[in-house]
């Protein structure tokens, strides 16, 4: 089947989740480009949502929803987003696009973190690169920090809207939470695209003609 049509299927039956009122963190990448519209043809009364990037922002608003600065909420009740890799622990790898830093703020807001995927991005096992914000201020001595850890490349990409550095570490991923641990002790690094399993509440997954629904447990 069309990875697009899949990324479609996913994004629907996320956008479905979605009701009046309700305050809602909007991702970063194609996959999230067709649930704009999906959320949009809801015609839902008194959504507010938030973007993780200036183009979604600007998708979003275009199709008539309501975004607003994230400076005024404290909590969200649903956000959505595509992710690069799944592994079937739930470890994530995200920030393909660059935006992990602002997704991560979002999806630990968020009551409901919902995973929208093509089947394509099912992995066994997470393999690298993760992708890293870095503060551009002091970024020698970060990378001479991070080069401990693995082999880092600077991506050929503007800042983030917050002004960080987007980078691509190569290191062992065999356990995410220690490589987790130790990225976020780096100082210098703003965040990684590691997404631990708790931050995740629905992984829907299409391909095949079919819709897979994974609920997080507990
Ligand atoms: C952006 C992301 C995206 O969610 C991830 O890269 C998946 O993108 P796409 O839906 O285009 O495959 O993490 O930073």
């Amino acid at each position: 089947m069309d990875p697009e049509e899949s990324k479609r299927e996913a994004a629907v039956a996320a956008a479905d989740l979605a009701r009046d009122g309700m305050t809602i963190g909007l991702g970063t990448g194609s996959t999230v480009a067709h649930l704009l519209p999906a959320l949009a043809a809801r015609n839902l009364r008194g959504l507010r949502c938030v973007a993780t990037s200036r183009r979604t922002e600007e998708d979003a608003r275009a199709l008539g929803l309501s975004v607003e600065p994230f400076d005024a909420l404290e909590r969200l009740d649903l956000a959505i987003d595509g992710a690069d890799q799944i592994a079937p622990d739930g470890w994530l790898i995200k920030g393909g696009g660059g935006a992990h830093l602002r997704e991560k703020v979002v999806a630990a807001a968020a009551d409901r973190f919902v995973v929208i995927s093509d089947d394509r991005k099912v992995v066994e096992a997470l393999t690298p690169p993760v992708p890293l914000e870095l503060l551009a201020y002091g970024l020698p001595s970060t990378l001479a920090r991070l080069r401990e850890i693995g082999e880092v490349t600077l991506r050929d990409a503007p800042p983030s809207p917050d002004g960080g550095v987007i980078a691509d570490l190569r290191a062992d991923v065999e356990h995410p939470g220690r490589l987790a641990a130790l990225l976020s002790g780096t100082v210098g690094v703003a965040d990684h695209g590691l997404f631990a399993p708790e931050l995740t509440s629905d992984v829907i997954i299409a391909g095949g003609g079919t819709l897979e629904h994974r609920r997080r447990r507990g």
